[in-house]
């Protein structure tokens, strides 16, 4: 399990964990938080999940994929540190990954 930080809309930090290889939508999901709708489910076609990595763990948690740049791309809240949580896999590399909800476009 890996300790995952979230900062919700509303500004609450919650600690929760996820399990490795689970994605941090899946995580957040799971804990009952609602404020990443995720309309395509997790298969990258809706940027409905969109999180800023905190700046500490930008380069563990890597680049967005091609696919996702492009649909992070059409977001008027993007950012550098932009990311879709389903996109971004739970290792053991990241665990401790702080994340915060962007604003819904
Ligand atoms: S849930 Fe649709 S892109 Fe992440």
């Amino acid at each position: 399990m890996s300790k995952l930080i979230v900062v919700t809309r509303d500004g609450e930090e919650k600690i929760l964990s996820g399990s490795v290889g689970s994605s941090v939508l899946e995580v957040i999901h799971d804990a009952g938080i609602e404020d990443l709708m995720a309309l395509c489910g997790g298969c990258c076609s809706c940027a409905t999940c969109h999180v800023y990595v905190d700046d500490e763990w930008i380069s563990a948690a890597g680049a967005a994929n091609e696919d996702e740049a492009d649909l992070l791309e059409d977001s008027e809240h993007r950012k550098t540190a932009s990311r879709l949580a389903c996109q971004i896999k739970i290792t053991d590399k990241l665990d401790g990954l702080r994340v915060i909800v962007a604003p819904e476009d």
